[in-house]
Order: structure tokens, then sequence, then C-alpha cells
């Protein structure tokens, strides 16, 4: 069998500098030495040779168990640089090709860490948001570009295969844990053809799991629980946008996107699945250091309870969670330190 293998994708930005911490805590964390291979692959390489993300490339990352990206994203508005090239070439072909349906996206309120909330109450909830259809499909053009008459669509595809398989998951998930409580968050009363759709599957699989404790709600009013009383969310399922939005304000209610982990996850193990830190490739920090690398640092963890090392995983959440606790409110440590720190503690 050998040694396990991650195919590193560090990318832009801060991603480098917040996966190099990753590394350093898995190195010592993980029960077993990954053979890990590094893909330079984002802004720098495409603004050189055009290439975002090469079908060679793709099956050689394909071959590995599991993958570890930073973050992808060039300078904003690099005249070089169209929008979306990296987003959709890279990030999401990578999302969509090896099919991580289910993009898993979990949110504890860590003591110690600063909740902008006065009274956040317990929060330990995760979002299993889909993470192949919706809006982010590509589907839909633009008509008469740069005419006062241009129309431009998105189309968000919504397929039974998809939608049921990733509320399957949901549910399964919701099921283990103590509160056995799902929330499907959606907007039924306006997208009724995706919302009836997610509501009708919501319902027949739920049929199938009487322990679990449904609820429903549209996403607006979600995000006034979110900001209220994030404390009441078990499990959310929901869409992709409307999944992409929600975690970067639990993020933000949990002690802020520097702390938010997430696992591209393909349940059914026909690819490898992609674990990355919820944040972007921040560029107004990039090369400073300044970055937290907690939320790479615990994608790791992430990857490692993929792979069936639950405990090395769990030895990681304690030192990140003992690293939180003494962090000193006004003070600042270099991205590296951080790692060192969290590293050190294993
Ligand atoms: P962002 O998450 O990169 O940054 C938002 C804000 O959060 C910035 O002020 C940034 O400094 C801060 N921040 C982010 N991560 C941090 C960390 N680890 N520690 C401390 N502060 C942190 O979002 P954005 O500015 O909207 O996007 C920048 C680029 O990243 C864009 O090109 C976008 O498309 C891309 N992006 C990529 C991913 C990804 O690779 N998964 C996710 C989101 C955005
Ligand atoms: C994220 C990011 C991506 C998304 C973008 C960069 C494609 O915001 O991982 O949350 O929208 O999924
Ligand atoms: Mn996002």
């Amino acid at each position: 069998t050998g040694s396990p293998t991650l195919a590193v994708i560090p990318g832009d930005g801060i991603g480098p500098e917040v996966t190099a911490e990753a590394l350093k805590v898995l190195e010592v964390a993980s029960p077993v030495t990954f053979e890990s291979t590094r893909y330079d692959l984002g802004a720098e390489r495409y603004l050189a040779t055009g290439e975002v993300l090469p079908d060679s490339v793709l099956a050689e990352v394909r071959g590995h168990d599991a993958i570890l990206l930073g973050a992808v994203g060039g300078k904003p508005n690099d005249p070089n640089l169209p929008p979306g090239i990296l987003e959709r070439g890279l990030l999401l072909r990578l999302r969509f090709e090896l099919d991580h349906y289910v993009n898993l996206r979990p949110s504890r309120l860590f003591p110690g860490s600063a909740s902008p909330l006065a009274e956040p109450g317990e929060i330990d909830f995760v979002v299993v948001r889909e993470g192949t259809e919706g809006p982010y499909t590509g589907n839909g053009g633009a008509l008469r570009v740069g005419t006062p008459a241009e129309i431009a669509t998105e189309v968000s595809v919504n397929t039974a295969y998809g939608v049921e398989r990733v509320i399957r998951d949901a549910f399964a998930r919701a099921e283990k844990r103590p509160r056995k409580k799902l929330t499907l968050v959606h907007k039924t009363n306006v997208l009724v053809n995706a919302g009836s759709l997610w509501w009708r599957l919501f319902e027949s699989v739920g049929a199938e799991h009487p322990d679990v404790t449904c609820d429903y709600m549209h996403i607006d009013a979600a995000m006034i629980f979110m900001a209220t009383d994030p404390a009441r969310f078990d499990v959310i399922v929901t869409d992709n946008l409307f999944g992409d939005i929600v975690t970067d304000l639990a993020a933000a209610v949990t002690g802020g996107i520097g702390l938010a982990a997430s696992g591209n996850v393909n349940p059914d193990r026909t690819a490898p699945s992609m674990f990355e830190p919820v944040h972007g490739s921040a560029p107004d920090i990039a090369g400073q250091q300044k970055a937290d690398p907690t939320a790479a640092i615990l994608s790791g963890a992430l990857l490692l309870d993929h792979l069936g090392h639950a405990d090395a995983a769990a030895a990681i959440e304690a030192a990140v969670l003992a690293d939180l606790a003494e962090r000193a409110p006004g003070t600042t440590r270099r991205t590296s330190e951080v790692g060192d720190a969290i590293a050190a503690r294993l």
C-alpha cells in the first residue's frame, strides 16, 4: 500500500503562507507520513503561461489520496487576469471534476475566540453546502454586451440526483450528532422551481430519518438567526451559492474568517477530496505573514479525519483550542509563529 499521497496546491496570495503552516502541523500530527507533491497553479502560472489547470495536471492530482489547497485568486482588477478565470477554471473545476458534492463547513465557537456577538451561546453547527450545482455551473450567458440592451443570465442548475445525494449526506451527518437537527435553508417562496425540488426531496428523505428533527428557513430569515442566535443551528443543508454566503457569516460570528475550515468532500470516494480554508487569497495582507493559518490548519484536521485518522484530527483540534485560549487580545503573531505554537503543542 505505501505512504498516502497528498497533492498540495498552495495557490495565490496568503495561500502559500497558510498552507506551509498546515503542512507543518500535519507533519507532527499525522500518524502516517504523506508523500506530497506540490502543484504550482494559480495567478502566477496563468500570467506566465496562460495555463489554469492543464488536463495532465488534473489527471495527476486525481491520482492522490487527498488534496490540500490554500487559496486562489489574484490581485483585484488586474487587467491581465479576467475575473473568474482562476476561480472557475481552477477551484470550481477541481470541485466539479472530482465530484465534491458535499462542501463541508463546520462552525464552532471555540472558547477564547472572539465572537462579535454579545451573548453568542454555544455555537456548534455544520453547513453542508452543495458543491457541484446551483448557479455555479456556468450555465447562462450574456447578450448584447456593452449595450443598453444587455442581458446577463446565470442559470441555477438543480438536479434531483444532485439535490438528493447532498440531502442524504446531511441527514446522515445530523443523525450522528447529539441534537439530530437538520435545517434546510433555501428561498422556496421565490425560487419556486428549485425550491420545490429541494423541499420535496428534503421531506421524502426526512421520512426515512424519523429521529432527525427537520426545520426549514428562508435564506434571508436564516441570516437573522445566524446573527442573533446561531446556537440554534445544528446541521444546515443548502445550495451552492446560499452556502457560500452563509459560511462567511458563520465564520464571522465564530471568531473570524481566519478560523473557518472546509472540506470539499467526495463521499463516494470516486476521487480525492480537497481541504481548504473558507477564506480567499486575501491580497490585502498577502506576503506579510499577517494571515491567520488556523483555518488552513483545521482544514488539515478535516483531511486527516477523512482519511480515517480521527484521533490525529482531534489532537490538532485540541492544540488549536489550547492555542486560541491563550491568544492574548490585542497581540498579533506572525503566520509562522501561530503554526509553530500549534505544532509545538502536538
Ligand atoms: P478573502 O477571504 O480573501 O478576504 C476577505 C477579508 O478577510 C480580507 O480583509 C482579508 O485580509 C481577510 N482574511 C482572509 N483570510 C484571512 C486570514 N487567514 N487571516 C486574516 N485575515 C484574513 O475574500 P476576498 O477579498 O473577497 O477575495 C480575494 C480573492 O480570493 C478573490 O480573488 C476571490 O475570488 C478569492 N477567493 C478564493 C477562495 C478560495 O480559494 N477558496 C475563497 C474566497 C475568495
Ligand atoms: C469559497 C469561495 C469560492 C466559492 C469562489 C472563490 C469560487 O468563495 O470557497 O467560499 O464561491 O465557492
Ligand atoms: Mn466564499
